[in-house]
């Protein structure tokens, strides 16, 4: 038996955005005869996220760069097709990070059973996933939240943004969130009912969106931060005594601006005067820890608790274009693509 696989090869580094021709779609038979502990898969939700795109880079970054001529990683959540494993049995869900391929032959050690009777199981590549996973520890851990404090989070309308401001409310933090545009910014406010939100796209000039945040915050204890660029330069000023800066991202900069940034207004005497602490997180450092996290969350999640907003868009030959939207900031919530 062997089924019709389509795969996207990830085929040439982008410098700016990515385009078709970065990406190249091959179609290929997929032999279903398994090896022991072997398990066939079928995608049926894919994820797109900002980490490919720093992957994509030609230098090291947190990780050695995605090698050409292979199928783009990421994460997926499909369902068995064939077995050749005690664990499991055809029809089972599961979550892998076997990259964008309708079609992949996993060892079963690589998979995580998921159970829709407990959760959608679309949100094992969001709120349950590693976007929940980086917002629970990177704000507990880092942030360090505490009642009262304020907490100013960007690209708050995001995967990993959205579940940082409502963690934070959960916490006793008053919650502001910066995100482009007035739908999402009433998102964050009626839906998230978050305590503030600034529009970054309203005020175009580092100035002007200082006095924006400054009116709406009053000062800033914690800022977790997921775009760097001219947004981070207008927060840290702000930064009240013994602040805990978070930076968890910094999309801002991912479309060719790792290596040469526009140069900033430089901040740290903000960090000397306030005696306050910058900490970088990574989600990857506590993959160990998810049941922990999964402990929490999970019933809130179960319990209608915490808002989660999917974005989805459909086909797989759609795979590249949605990975581009995300820096046109085209989702709410978590971006997937249904496959
Ligand atoms: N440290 C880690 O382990 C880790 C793990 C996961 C994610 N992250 C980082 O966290 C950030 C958010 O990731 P996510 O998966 O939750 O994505 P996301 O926030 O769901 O999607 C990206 C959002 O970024 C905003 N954006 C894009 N370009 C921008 C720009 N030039 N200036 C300002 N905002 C921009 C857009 O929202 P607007 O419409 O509001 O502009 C867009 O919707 C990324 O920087 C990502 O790399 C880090």
């Amino acid at each position: 038996m062997s089924y019709q696989n389509r795969q996207w090869f990830y085929v040439k580094r982008p410098e700016g955005r990515v385009g078709d021709e970065h990406y190249e779609l091959r179609e290929s038979e997929i032999d279903a005869s398994l090896s022991s502990n072997e398990v066939l898969i079928r995608a049926r939700i894919v994820s797109v996220d900002p980490y490919i795109r720093i992957q994509q880079h030609e230098r090291n970054t947190y990780d050695v760069p995605h090698p050409l001529g292979i199928v783009q990683r990421a994460g997926v959540v499909g369902e068995v097709v064939a077995s050749a494993s005690p664990l499991f049995k055809q029809g089972d869900w599961v979550s892998a990070y076997s990259g964008w391929q309708l079609y992949a032959r996993c060892h079963h050690s690589e998979l995580t059973r998921l159970n829709p009777d407990e959760a959608p199981v679309s949100t094992a590549l969001g709120v349950l996933g590693m976007p929940g996973r980086t917002a629970w520890f990177g704000l507990m851990e880092a942030g360090k939240p505490r009642p009262g404090d304020t907490l100013v989070v960007s690209g708050a309308a995001g995967a990993v943004g959205s579940l940082v401001a409502q963690f934070g409310k959960r916490a006793g933090c008053k919650v502001i969130g910066i995100a482009g545009g007035a739908q999402k910014c009433a998102f964050l406010t009626d839906t998230l009912k978050l305590d503030g939100a600034v529009d970054y796209r309203a005020h175009p000039t580092l100035e002007g969106l200082q006095s924006a945040l400054q009116a709406a915050t009053g000062g800033v204890d914690v800022y977790f931060d997921n775009v760097g660029g001219m947004i981070t330069d207008a927060v840290i000023p702000l930064i009240k005594r013994r602040a805990r800066i978070v930076i968890c991202g910094a999309i801002a900069q991912y479309d060719g601006g790792l290596d040469t940034p526009d140069l900033a207004p430089r901040f740290l005497q903000h960090m000397l005067f306030q005696r306050a602490t910058i900490q970088g997180i990574l989600a990857r450092d506590f993959t160990h820890r998810m049941d922990e996290m999964l402990q929490t969350v999970a019933p809130w999640v179960k319990n209608g608790e915490i808002v989660y907003q999917e974005t989805y868009v459909d086909g797989f030959d759609a795979l590249p274009n949605a990975l581009n939207s995300l820096f046109e900031g085209k989702n709410l919530g978590k971006l997937l693509v249904r496959v």
